[in-house]
């Protein structure tokens, strides 16, 4: 079976209620170009999803970057599944570096909310990757290995063969650095090697597993021509129509609706 890949944008703290209409209308001209062998998706401030359902071409998805674990309750602050799920939300990212190194989330918090996500109907975008030291102490894949395993280790392997993998090393979260298209590919079969381990090789089969990291509208098309990469999660890149559309373009070889 060959997956769509799939073309995520990751807004972070960015755009204000008018700035992500602006930018919907803005893609909405453009929606011609964005070609439909792929799936889009956009994941706003949380506070922007309900404007952006109105306005965003129907081809491109929403997702939340964030949920609590908890179906409701005294969690002030916070949001759940349900709640980003009634503003129209279909994916949440879940285990971004960010998520980990500044807001204190360990794999255990990681694995409650993909298994809420998905008990409450949202597809995860489930985020692994190394940090520098991790990487010069060649401790890349065991790293992986663990974030994958605990993060997915709730779910059977049929919601598993659903859900989304994005491979971000942290070094390159914005840094214009990336591994090579050649080093993500390596990272990414080890990745689905672990799942068809644990899940069945069905499974593995099925699972998307996209890169994330400076990704940009002329790096793209290298990372996703490897066999295992099914896209990318992209930051600075997906805050700006033009580039957005690059990408899709770029990864779709030019090829239009
Ligand atoms: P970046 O961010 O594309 O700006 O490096 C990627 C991410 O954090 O998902």
């Amino acid at each position: 079976m060959t997956r769509r890949k799939m073309l995520i944008g990751n807004w972070k703290m960015y755009k204000t209620v008018a700035e992500a209409r602006a930018f919907a209308e803005q893609l909405g001209r453009s929606a011609h170009l964005l070609a439909d062998s792929l799936d889009y998706a956009i994941c706003p401030p949380v506070t922007a999803l309900q404007t952006l359902r109105v306005v965003l071409p129907t081809k491109v998805a929403l997702g939340a970057q964030n949920i609590y674990f908890e179906q409701q309750g005294a969690f002030t602050g916070e949001v759940s599944a349900e709640m980003v799920r009634e503003l129209g939300a279909r994916y949440v990212i879940v285990g971004h570096s960010e998520r980990r190194n500044l807001f204190g989330e360990s794999d255990e918090w990681v694995r409650q909310k993909v298994h809420t996500a998905v008990a409450s109907g949202l597809t995860p975008i489930l985020c692994v990757g190394e940090d520098l030291r991790q990487r010069e102490q060649n401790e890349t894949m065991s790293v992986v290995e663990r974030q994958t395993m605990s993060g997915l280790s709730d779910l059977t392997g049929e919601q598993v063969a659903t859900a989304v993998i994005a491979y971000e090393p942290v070094w390159a979260i914005g840094s214009g650095m990336t591994p090579s298209p050649e080093q993500a590919e390596e990272v990414i079969a080890h990745i689905r090697r672990v799942v068809s381990d644990t899940k069945g090789q069905e499974t593995a089969k099925q699972i998307r597993i996209l890169y994330g990291g400076s990704v940009k509208p002329n790096n793209i098309a290298g990372f996703v021509a490897q066999p295992n990469i099914d896209g990318a999660l992209v930051g600075g890149a997906s805050l700006e129509v033009e580039s957005f559309v690059a990408m899709a373009q770029a990864m779709a070889g030019g090829e239009q609706s």
